[in-house]
């Protein structure tokens, strides 16, 4: 059965916990989806997990929705959320409006993530029928203007970000990422909140968790402090290739089983 938005608001009520993963092609798609992880964000750290880009400014719409296209022939039953990448909507709420569509219409995705308190352009694009997930705390695509990947909301400034959430709340979104930020801020917005918080770095006390899906895989080279690697896929890929290399130049591949008579 797809899973709606409608799911996540229903488990967060439940008190059921969720994860979410980044996903950006079509294979690693299936196998989360066939895992059974209800929503994949085709995040635009594909600026760097994927395209090798220092900062994920770069990541431009074509790019996003060629990840998202393929995605979403991927998943069969999660619900695939488009990240709008950076200047697809600061500069007007019409252009924001314009790219949100496109990757639905386009790329297929059924919500959008948007960084920042965008509180006009997730009004009216809720207004509109389009599924909007908030995203406060760390909003990378401000990496410049927040003098590096820092944790937010320490102190005083946590008012702050729980006055962006909530506002986001009111403005329609169905959830909320809440990026590096003290455990207690994450717990104190989840229990304000009615829509579901998923947290990266912020503690154990939201509502569901998503973290990059290379850092998860052990295949980052500089995973952040917030990120559990389950694998070691870096290690495999280059244990994998340097016996295939060695094979090859030592004669042993290919053998009769991997030669047509
Ligand atoms: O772009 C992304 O992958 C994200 C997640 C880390 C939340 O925004």
């Amino acid at each position: 059965m797809s899973v709606t938005v409608h799911d996540l608001r229903a488990w967060k009520a439940a008190g059921r916990r969720f994860p979410m993963l980044t996903a950006y092609d079509f294979p690693t798609a299936h196998i989360l989806d066939e895992a059974g992880i209800p929503v994949l964000l085709v995040g635009d750290t594909l600026g760097q997990t994927i395209l090798g880009y220092e900062t994920t400014l770069p990541v431009t719409m074509e790019e996003m929705l060629h990840h998202t296209r393929a995605v979403v022939r991927g998943a069969t039953d999660a619900l695939v959320v488009g990240d709008m990448p950076f200047l697809s909507f600061q500069v007007s709420v019409e252009e924001g409006v314009r790219n949100a569509g496109r990757f639905l219409k386009e790329g297929g995705a059924r919500a959008v993530k948007i960084e920042g308190p965008q509180l006009e352009l997730v009004h009216r694009l809720v207004e509109l029928g389009i599924p909007v997930m908030a995203h406060v705390g760390l909003t990378p695509q401000s990496v410049h203007g927040l003098g590096g990947y820092r944790v937010q909301g320490r102190g005083e400034a946590g008012a702050r970000v729980i006055d962006e959430a909530l506002a986001l709340e009111k403005a329609g979104a169905f959830a909320i990422v809440l990026e590096a930020m003290p455990a207690e801020l994450g717990a104190e917005i989840t229990r304000s909140l009615q829509i579901p918080t998923i947290g990266i770095g912020a503690g154990p006390g939201c509502d569901a968790q998503v973290l990059v899906l290379h850092d998860v895989l052990g295949m980052s080279e500089k995973p952040p402090k917030l990120a559990r690697a389950y694998a070691d896929l870096r290690g495999e890929i280059d244990r994998a290739v340097r016996a295939f290399a060695d094979d090859v130049v030592a004669g042993r591949f290919p053998d009769d089983e991997h030669s047509y008579t």
